[in-house]
C-alpha cells in the first residue's frame, strides 16, 4: 500500500512496550509522529529513539504524541531501552511498538524491498487530529534522522491550518512567512493586520502571526 499525504491513515492494533493500543484511539485527538527504524540493538537507531526522548516536551507542546517502530518483539524493545538510557542519556518515555510480523510495516508501506526483504527503513509520517497524513519522509538505515527538522515542519503545517500562511525555504519559527495564494489581497488586509509585503502578487510576505 503506498500512503499519500491527505489520506486517512490505516489504523491497527498492536502490542507496545506501553500495553496493547488501537493506533487511531491512542492517537485520540492529537498530531502523531509514527516513525519506524530498522532493528533494535543497532547504533543509529539508538541515538534517534534516544534523541525522541529528550525531545518528548516539545513534540507534546504541540500537541503531538510520538510512537516508534520496528520488526521486534516487545522484550526487545524493553531491554534495548536500558541500552539507550546508558548509552543516550534520555529514559524512551513514548511507546515502542512490536512488530515482528510486520503486519503494521506492510500496511504502511515501511518496508522497501530493493533495501532490505526484512528490515524497515527510516519511516516518518506526521499524522494529524483528522488522522491525514501530512508529511512523509524515508531515510535509509545508515542516515539518523534531524528530529528538529520534524519538529519545524510540524510548526509550519500547524501555522498553514490555523493563519493560511506557508513558510519560505529554510524558515525557522520567528521569521517571516508567505501568505497562501489561495487569499485575495482583500482578505489578505483583513487577515494580517500587521500588513504584508507584495513583492509579487503570488508572493506575498507577513510577520509570523501568531508571535
Ligand atoms: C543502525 O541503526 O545503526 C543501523 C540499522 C540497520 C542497518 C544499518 C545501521
Amino acid at each position: 500500500m503506498v500512503l499519500q499525504l491527505g489520506d486517512v491513515v490505516p489504523n491497527f492494533t498492536a502490542d507496545t512496550t506501553e500495553g496493547r493500543i488501537d493506533f487511531h484511539d491512542w492517537a485520540g485527538d492529537d498530531w502523531v509522529v509514527l516513525f519506524s527504524h530498522p532493528k533494535d540493538f543497532t547504533p543509529v537507531c539508538t541515538t534517534e529513539l534516544g534523541e525522541v526522548a529528550r525531545l518528548k516536551d516539545d513534540f507534546a507542546q504541540r500537541g503531538v504524541k510520538v510512537i516508534a517502530l520496528s520488526v521486534d518483539g516487545v522484550e526487545d524493545h524493553r531491554r534495548w531501552t536500558g541500552d539507550i538510557a546508558e548509552t543516550q542519556g534520555h529514559v524512551v518515555n513514548y511507546p515502542l511498538i512490536a512488530d515482528p510480523d510486520r503486519i503494521v510495516a506492510t500496511l504502511y508501506g515501511m518496508i522497501h524491498p530493493n533495501a532490505s526483504t526484512t528490515l524497515t527503513v527510516r519511516s516518518v509520517f506526521v499524522i494529524d487530529p483528522g488522522k491525514k497524513l501530512r508529511l512523509t519522509i524515508t531515510y535509509p538505515a545508515s542516515t539518523g534522522r534531524n528530529f528538529e527538522e520534524i519538529l519545524r515542519v510540524i510548526d509550519s503545517l500547524q501555522l498553514t491550518d490555523g493563519f493560511s500562511v506557508a513558510t519560505p525555504v529554510n524558515w525557522v519559527w520567528g521569521q517571516d512567512v508567505i501568505v497562501v495564494p489561495s487569499l485575495s489581497d482583500e482578505e489578505a488586509v483583513q487577515k494580517f493586520p500587521k500588513g504584508f509585503k507584495r513583492l509579487k502578487p503570488y508572493l506575498r510576505i507577513t510577520p509570523q502571526p501568531d508571535l
